[in-house]
């Protein structure tokens, strides 16, 4: 896309009242939840969850949920959060925070299918980060929760091509920025990129939500961007897409993203990619669970 027409997608974007602002609860939270897990203030965190009744009785009922086996009934935030563990808490609190970013009656993607998604590919993003030694797994967590926060962008600005360009897509089985491309001459990852800007989002994420389907030759931006491309594509190949078949057969032992971080990270080469996409399985079992604790109101 050029700049010209990048600035033009820009303007149209910022100019609608419906532009998503970013949920409230979320910057203070996520300062608090942004250090070292000793360093965190547990009291804080209950205090803010507190403020909103809905995720506070997500976070009680998810520990009293199946996957976490309580014999004794949890009541209190305070117990719930200690029970979740921090990285539960701030998995529940994001999808919650960021379903709420448009309106329930916008949504052109089902909701608890782009949220499986987008939690799977944050997931399979942070793992990524953790077996590399990239030294922020939690950016990588973030990255690969936000990738797609341009589907929302688009079923906002502009829903009735959107909606064209999603069928087309479901219809031709064709990966979804290829179809918004031919529709609409614009993707998810161009409005992704405007809203983040808006939101003042780090480069780096923006990169990532830029070019997570299009990693460019010799690869842009760096280890982040090719993360989020393998994950996303992980997801979609094992049933954490977009709720429709992508009948697309990908090499991954050859694939770019994967070349370019062997190259950075050499310890990459002796991963076992095939025991490394079965560990999936295991995530879509949490994923699950956590979309139906936010989507069950
Ligand atoms: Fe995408
Ligand atoms: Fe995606």
């Amino acid at each position: 896309m050029t700049m010209e027409t990048f600035d033009r997608l820009r303007s149209r974007i910022t100019s609608i009242d419906s532009m998503p602002t970013i949920p409230v609860i979320l910057r203070p939270l996520l300062r608090c939840l942004d250090q070292p897990v000793e360093q965190i203030d547990i009291t804080r965190i209950v205090e803010l969850i507190s403020y909103d009744k809905t995720i506070a009785a997500q976070c009680v009922r998810m520990a009293n949920s199946a996957l976490f086996g309580r014999h004794k009934q949890v009541e209190s935030v305070r117990t719930a959060v200690m029970n979740l563990g921090m990285w539960r808490v701030r998995d529940l609190l994001f999808s919650n925070s960021l379903s709420q970013v448009i309106p329930a009656n916008r949504w052109i993607v089902d909701p608890t299918v782009f949220w499986r998604h987008s939690l799977g590919v944050a997931l399979v993003c942070r793992k990524f980060a953790e077996i590399l030694g990239y030294p922020d797994t939690e950016k990588a967590y973030l990255a690969g929760l936000l990738h797609d926060i341009g589907i929302l962008v688009n079923s906002m600005v502009a829903p009735e091509e959107f909606r064209a360009a999603f069928s087309k897509a479901t219809r031709e089985q064709i990966a979804l920025d290829e179809a918004e491309r031919a529709t609409m001459g614009f993707t998810h990852c161009d409005s992704g990129r405007v809203l983040a800007e808006a939101w003042k989002i780090t480069p780096d994420l923006i990169q990532a939500i830029e070019l997570h389907h299009d990693i460019g030759d010799p690869v842009r931006g760096g280890p982040l961007v090719a993360m989020v491309h393998l994950s996303d594509l992980l997801c979609r190949l094992r049933g954490l897409g977009y709720g429709y078949y992508e009948p697309r057969q990908v090499d991954f032992a050859n694939e770019r993203g994967w070349l370019y971080l062997v190259m950075q990270f050499p310890n990459l080469a002796d991963l076992d990619l095939a025991r490394f996409t079965f560990t999936l399985d295991e995530y879509a079992k949490e994923v699950e669970e956590l979309v139906s604790t936010v989507f069950t109101r």
